[in-house]
């Protein structure tokens, strides 16, 4: 039986023993049963846990677009590749079918060739949730550029940091972009991002929403003529099994967000592999993944993992909530959808509404359905459950990250016994273990720790652009030889990892890794801030809030709080986006710090949290009094 598609537990057990025994094997296998390549790998996996460098099918030459598309024209060419369902429901959905998408990818390919792109330089990418976005991805692949995607959410100099960061040479934009009742003015935004990075050649613009937006001469140009006048057909670059096929920055507990780079080879086969078993993908089902292409999830689990198995995958514009919050529902209706993926903050903020939202629609289609992003709650796990899975469907929730390429926990359906809240078990190569504080591996089960991976996977990250120190200082130090998540986990009596939740300065709001250091950095931006410590408090619909004590620098200046409130709101918003926005700001005299200079974030979190007592070990601090009178003036 081939480990490629994962049919029963036994069978499972059994290749995920094969493969953490002969992982070299297991892996080789794979790829060389499910894949084109132009060249054959010399090595399947090299790797040096302590440096952090890991190469996966040495020399091994391919193009992932050759993969995800014309190696399905033969047989696929006609099926739908991509659905795209707009913001509004009464703008028709359009189809692409692979032989579509195979001339509109070549097109755009041909646009940037012509425009001088070339293997290995940057590309941008700020764009709206639009089938244009996915096209420019595969584009660059095609033509072995790196591409960088902006979650089109992101202000203009979260925007202008990401493109100087990695030196891009291209953006790509749009006029605009809807979302829900918003229209979102991303051009505008674009070029005030743009009036701040120098290596910017060329700005090429997709039409969306109409509306008037400037162009710079030489510069600036409409992307649909463009393309237009290209030829449907392109030539793969071909591209080394560790070329880099993109960045993506993910936010960090301190500094600038870190640029991830994925290569090629190991992040075709993973994601693959993955998609296929996870949701039990079969050949003429229709996938639906609602997370934004902007982040890992939509890189991985809409377009290229779909994509590389010759599945039909959804491309959705708008929001859980527009025009009312029966929207997925209806979608799932209209397209006939088998596989739904989500994150809990969406489930938590429909579970809310009216149970007549979710009935009105046959979801009779659905077969397997999915959560990712952070932990799921008992309560949005069992509604999800029973009244969107109609408890015939299985549930699996996911576990992995921007650094991980793919899913690495998570049920497999039709296999694994679900369990509500927890990941459940360690798909095939993937092995993780448990560690205390003083780096000792945490043996036996019912035990919780640092989720850490001992062995490296084909879709690891393979560095943060431009500064692998980091790379190796973040993932590698605190536990040598292992990769640290920087994740808590629980192993139950069975070996189920249930996730408990970041252990480092990541707060995780409606499923966004936001690190405290890099919002309190923006803060005390503001003429009047001394400082400031951001901790996260439980939200019923977000999962995390953020709760912000702010110390000023002398009192009297200020007169207006709620004024203040909204200058320090609306400085995060216009520097990092609207989702690092404190939900609370507490003005306190000063921060509970022990003599070294530290902050005792823990007892922070606990005043926030609304506990009035407990709050430890405080002989530590320089002024324990101020514990006291901080708990006193909470909001
Ligand atoms: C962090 C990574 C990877 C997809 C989107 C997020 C948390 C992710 C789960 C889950 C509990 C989860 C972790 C992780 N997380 N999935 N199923 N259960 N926690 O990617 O932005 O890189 O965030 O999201 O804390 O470390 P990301």
């Amino acid at each position: 039986m081939s480990s490629y598609s994962i049919q029963s537990l036994e069978h499972y057990f059994r290749v995920y023993r094969r493969s953490v025994r002969k992982p070299k094997k297991f892996w080789g296998r794979i790829a060389e049963d499910n894949f084109t390549w132009y060249q054959k790998w010399e090595k399947v996996v090299e790797f040096d846990m302590q440096e952090a460098r890991f190469t996966w099918f040495k020399n091994g030459k391919l193009n992932i677009t050759k993969n995800c598309i014309d190696r399905h024209l033969a047989n696929l060419g006609d099926k739908n590749a991509i659905i795209f369902e707009p913001n509004n429901p009464n703008e028709p959905a359009r189809h692409y079918t692979y032989n579509q998408l195979y001339s509109e990818v070549s097109r755009m390919a041909n646009v940037l060739r012509d425009q001088g792109v070339k293997k290995g330089d940057r590309v941008c990418i700020y764009l709206p949730m639009i089938p244009e976005l996915a096209i420019a991805m595969l584009a660059c692949a095609r033509i072995g550029a790196i591409h960088s995607v902006v979650f089109a959410g992101f202000s203009a100099q979260a925007l202008s940091a990401r493109i100087n960061d990695c030196t891009c040479r291209m953006l790509i934009t749009a006029d605009g972009g809807y979302r829900g009742s918003k229209k979102i003015s991303l051009k505008q935004i674009a070029d005030e991002a743009l009036s701040q990075t120098p290596s910017i050649e060329k700005v090429l613009v997709v039409k969306r929403t109409g509306e008037r937006v400037s162009m710079k001469e030489e510069r600036d140009q409409w992307l649909q003529p463009l393309l237009e006048q290209a030829a449907a057909a392109s030539k793969a670059e071909v591209m080394d099994a560790e070329e880099p096929l993109f960045i993506l920055y993910t936010s960090g507990s301190t500094g600038k967000p870190k640029g991830m780079l994925h290569t090629t080879a190991g992040y075709m086969v993973y994601t693959a592999y993955t998609f296929k078993n996870i949701f039990n993908y079969q050949q003429d089902d229709v996938y639906w993944c609602t997370a934004d292409i902007g982040w890992i999830t939509g890189h991985s689990y809409i377009l290229y993992g779909p994509l590389l198995n010759g599945a039909t995958t959804v491309i959705f514009e708008g929001i859980p909530s527009y025009p009312d919050y029966s929207r997925f529902w209806e979608v799932i209706q209209k397209h006939r959808v088998n596989q739904f993926y989500t994150s809990p903050t969406a489930i938590r903020s429909l579970a809310k509404e009216k149970i007549e939202y979710v009935q009105r629609f046959q979801l009779d289609s659905l077969k397997v359905i999915g959560s990712v992003g952070e932990p799921i709650n008992e309560e949005a796990w069992h509604w999800y459950n029973d009244h969107v899975g109609n408890k015939r469907c299985p549930l699996v929730d996911t576990w992995w990250q921007t650094e991980t390429g793919g899913i690495l926990i998570s049920a497999i359906p039709f296999v694994t016994p679900t369990k509500p809240t927890y990941a459940s078990l360690p798909l095939p190569g993937i092995r993780p273990v448990l560690m205390d504080e003083l780096r000792n591996e945490i043996t036996g089960n019912q035990k919780t720790g640092n989720l850490c991976i001992e062995f490296p996977w084909p879709a690891i990250a393979r560095t943060i652009w431009g500064d692998h120190q980091r790379y190796i200082d973040t993932y590698f130090s605190k536990y040598p030889g292992k990769y640290f998540t920087g994740d808590g986990a629980l192993r139950d009596e069975v070996g189920y990892y249930r996730i408990t939740g970041r252990v480092d300065d990541v707060i995780i709001v409606s499923g966004h890794n936001l690190g405290t250091a890099p919002i309190e950095d923006v803060i005390s931006e503001h003429p009047y801030v001394a400082e400031s410590a951001i901790v996260g408090i439980p939200h019923e619909i977000k999962g995390n809030a953020l709760y912000g004590f702010v110390v000023l620098k002398e009192t009297g200046l200020w007169r207006d709080r709620n004024n203040l409130i909204r200058e320090i709101n609306q400085l995060i918003t216009d520097q990092i986006g609207p989702i690092a926005k404190l939900e609370k700001i507490q003005f306190v005299n000063g921060l509970p710090k022990t003599r070294s200079g530290k902050i005792m974030r823990r007892i922070l979190r606990k005043i926030a949290e609304g506990e009035d007592s407990d709050f430890g070990d405080v002989t530590t601090l320089v002024d324990p009094d101020i514990v006291e009178e901080i708990r006193r003036e909470r909001v």
